[in-house]
């Protein structure tokens, strides 16, 4: 709505003013409730913050400050609590200190808790209450995160912004929030760079460093490339810069930078990339059921090239977050690929969400693919890898971070402070099977700092059984266990990771089937039903990041397998991240990775391997307390 059109409503809905006035004794604001479930609260900012009480399930209604009569900003979405506080978010109002403002708040009912919980405050409590959070993976402090966006790295900082809500647990509002960190493993957060704006959700996207000064911002200005979304405008792709190192971005005023020229409705997250051949940027952008090519010398004007991707990989699909990488193939840097990663949902062999990728050349106008179209490798057989892409300015390294959650039951998670973590940052590289090329993703070498105490085990073989009772002593479950498995002439070699209330991961190699599984269908709490219940006002939207399912329990309560063909040998080398709520496996240096979540009501902290058919053998084994 623009600001007359605002003015008037206001100005009509005050004719019925004196509704009901509710003054807040003890406070210097007052609540008026209007008409249609419209409430302004009137306020002299004297703190930091208007602390927002949430209810997770709650429909959502709206809120904007209005001064003097004029709508600033946006309006969010929020939450509001009706008969139950989850959590607070805070609601910014440092810039009005001294000032009076209006808060307009719109789709709560006069009857909702929220009026006699609001409150102010200087400071805003990050304090973690969560017993699920990570130790040491990326979670925002609080509110909710989805995809990792315009990943780079410069002067010795890794800059990883994600999908944030800052006003709840579940999607909404996107912002670009923000994180920056100089090891991959140890982050800060920092204010989120790009907030929501009138032309809608900031959606994923990329960034580059403008080395050459191609758009005229500055030599070394970081450039953010960004899908604007909105029921009114579509998705369109946007552009803002920065001459602070990421910290702070100006939008493009001339924005949109590029709009489908077919009208799709699916049209988002741009990864722009430099190819050296043609002195070019190049853009993709995920349209629809494929990705398409664009080119621009100055990053402002962009020119179709081609398209790539239709029938190619799971179907049916939808393709999001694209990227576009190249790599030599079994080191040998004479022989360079290029690889686009397709993260898709739903097309997930385990359902849900899931990211393939494509081996090929790429000749500055088309992509060319090594394999048939029906071909589908995958960088991650667990259930939580999605929205996976990779840092920009990092050399040689290409360096992958995935977002650990999958769209079907992504805003069911048994967690409320926040929702939302990433995976272990995973070094890329490209090894050669049987005449094909794929590509592993192994946990970046940085993860090594993270190991606080070693314990080594020593060599043993497995008969029916054998335990290990205690992993790491009075866990807080972050640990890493590495180990060779050498499963000979057994079926099954595995093990459970256990706790005293008998929930457990099964971890295992099936030699007959090929293939290694995790699963997860005792691990502790894996019906989310009572997380994820949704108000009706969910249940109408096709939006599927808000509900794209509802069968909270079985979409959960599963295992994942992949193919044990992808490794050479005889002997399986495993590393194992467990962290809280999360089980990565890494094989073979990333031949085969897997990442599921977990929800143990304690920690695992026994080890019982097991086999069939014979014995196994397990070696150089160690047990790493990890931590920060
Ligand atoms: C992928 C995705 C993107 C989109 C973003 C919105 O998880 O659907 O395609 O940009 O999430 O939050």
């Amino acid at each position: 709505m623009n600001k007359y059109a605002y003015t008037m409503k206001v100005a009509f809905l005050g004719l019925f003013l004196g509704l009901s006035p509710m003054a807040q004794a003890d406070a210097a604001w007052t609540v008026r409730h209007l008409v249609n479930e419209q409430s302004i609260i009137s306020l002299e900012v004297t703190e930091n913050y208007l602390l927002l009480p949430i209810q997770d399930d709650a429909p959502e209604g709206k809120i904007a400050v209005v001064k003097d009569n004029e709508l600033e900003g946006t309006f969010m979405n929020v939450r509001l609590a009706r008969e139950r506080v989850d959590s607070y978010v805070p609601f910014a109002l440092l810039a009005y200190k001294g000032q009076h403002v209006s808060i307009d708040i719109q789709g709560v009912p006069e009857s909702a808790l929220c009026w006699k919980e609001l409150k102010t405050a200087e400071t805003f409590d990050m304090t973690n209450k969560e017993s699920f959070r990570p130790v040491y993976h990326h979670t925002p402090a609080y509110g909710w995160m989805n995809d990792p966006n315009g990943m780079f790295y410069k002067d010795g900082v890794y800059h990883l912004y994600f999908q944030y809500n800052p006003y709840g647990s579940k999607w909404g509002n996107m912002h670009w929030g923000h994180s920056v960190s100089k090891d991959l493993v140890h982050w800060d957060h920092l204010k989120p760079a790009i907030a929501r704006d009138t032309l809608g959700h900031i959606f994923s996207g990329s960034t580059v460093v403008d080395k050459n000064n191609s758009a005229g911002y500055g030599k070394d200005a970081i450039i953010a490339f960004y899908t604007s979304a909105s029921d009114e405008h579509g998705q369109i792709q946007c552009m803002a810069y920065s001459n602070d190192n990421g910290r702070t971005y100006t939008k493009y005023e001339k924005n949109p930078i590029l709009t489908p020229f077919d009208g799709l409705k699916d049209f988002r997250d741009p990864k722009v990339f430099w190819y050296e051949p043609a002195q070019k940027w190049y853009m993709i952008v995920s349209a629809d059921k494929e990705m398409r090519f664009y080119s621009s010398s100055n990053l402002k004007d962009w020119e179709y090239q081609s398209g790539f991707g239709k029938g190619y990989g799971v179907q049916p699909n939808q393709f999001e977050c694209p990227d576009f990488i190249q790599l030599p193939v079994d080191g040998d840097k004479n022989k360079m690929k290029w690889v686009m990663i397709v993260n898709i949902n739903p097309g997930c062999m385990f359902g849900g969400s899931a990211t393939e990728y494509f081996v090929g050349d790429f000749d500055g106008k088309e992509f060319k693919c090594d394999t048939k179209p029906e071909v589908t490798k995958w960088l991650d057989y667990g259930k939580d890898h999605y929205a996976t892409v990779c840092f920009s300015n990092t050399g040689d390294r290409v360096i992958a971070v995935p977002w650990m959650s999958n769209w079907q039951y992504a805003n069911a998670t048994p967690i409320r402070q926040y929702r939302g973590a990433n995976a272990l940052p995973r070094e890329l590289s490209l090894y050669t099977k049987d005449g094909q090329i794929y590509m592993a993703a192994n946990a970046v070498k940085e993860t090594e700092a993270l190991r606080k105490d070693t314990r080594k085990v020593d060599n043993f073989t497995v008969k029916d059984e054998y335990k290990i009772d205690e992993i790491v002593p009075q866990t807080d479950g972050a640990y890493e266990l590495e180990m060779d498995v050498t499963p000979g002439k057994a079926q099954v070699a595995g093990f459970e990771l256990l706790n005293d209330k008998g929930e457990k991961v099964k971890i295992y190699l099936d030699m007959k089937a090929g293939k290694l599984v995790a699963d997860r269908t005792e691990s502790g709490i894996v019906d989310l039903t009572r997380y994820g219940e949704v108000t009706v006002h969910e249940k109408e939207t096709d939006d599927h990041r808000k509900t794209m399912s509802i069968n909270y329990k079985n979409d959960f309560a599963l295992g994942t397998w992949a193919p044990l063909s992808l490794c050479e040998g005889k002997t399986y080398h495993l590393n194992i991240f467990v962290d809280k709520c999360s089980v990565e496996i890494f094989v073979d240096g990333g031949r085969i990775a897997m990442t599921n979540l977990v929800f143990p009501t304690k920690p695992y902290n026994t080890l019982r391997f097991y086999g069939e058919g014979a014995d196994y053998k397990v070696e150089n084994m160690n047990i790493y307390k990890l931590g920060l």
